[in-house]
């Protein structure tokens, strides 16, 4: 044992076991990997379940802005953006599958 220890130990512990359990109260929600939804598996054969394609074949999905996300769905979704496996993927999707994509993917940490 440290002198340090051997003078104050238990007061460091105590100290340290508060910390961190301050530390877990103020973890925001946002701090923990979020869970994927059900349905990425649409999505993770060519964007992975992080959404880290990271080339042109496979766009980089995680972290991207949320607005961009959603408008780039909607627009493939009613086929103003033009991409046929894109378009066949979500053209079935309802707003809020959408939505639970959109959430998912941006907030992923790229
Ligand atoms: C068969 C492969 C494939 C699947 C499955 C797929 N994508 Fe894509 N995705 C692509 C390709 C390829 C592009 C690039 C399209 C282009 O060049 O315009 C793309 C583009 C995108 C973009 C636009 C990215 C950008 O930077 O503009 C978004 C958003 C997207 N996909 C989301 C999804 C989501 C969400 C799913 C699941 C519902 C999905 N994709 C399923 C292949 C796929």
């Amino acid at each position: 044992m440290t002198p340090w220890m051997r003078k104050s130990g238990s007061r460091a512990a105590a100290a340290i076991a508060m910390a961190g359990g301050l530390a877990l109260l103020l973890t925001p929600a946002a701090a923990q990997p979020p869970r994927p939804p059900t349905i990425v598996t649409l999505c993770a054969p060519c964007h992975g379940v992080k959404g880290d394609g990271g080339d042109v074949e496979k766009p980089n999905l995680a972290g991207q802005k949320s607005i961009y996300l959603r408008l780039q769905l909607l627009a493939f979704r009613s086929g103003k953006r033009k991409h046929p496996q894109m378009r066949s993927v979500v053209r079935n999707l309802n707003d809020r599958e959408i939505d639970q994509l959109v959430v998912y993917y941006s907030t992923l940490v790229p």
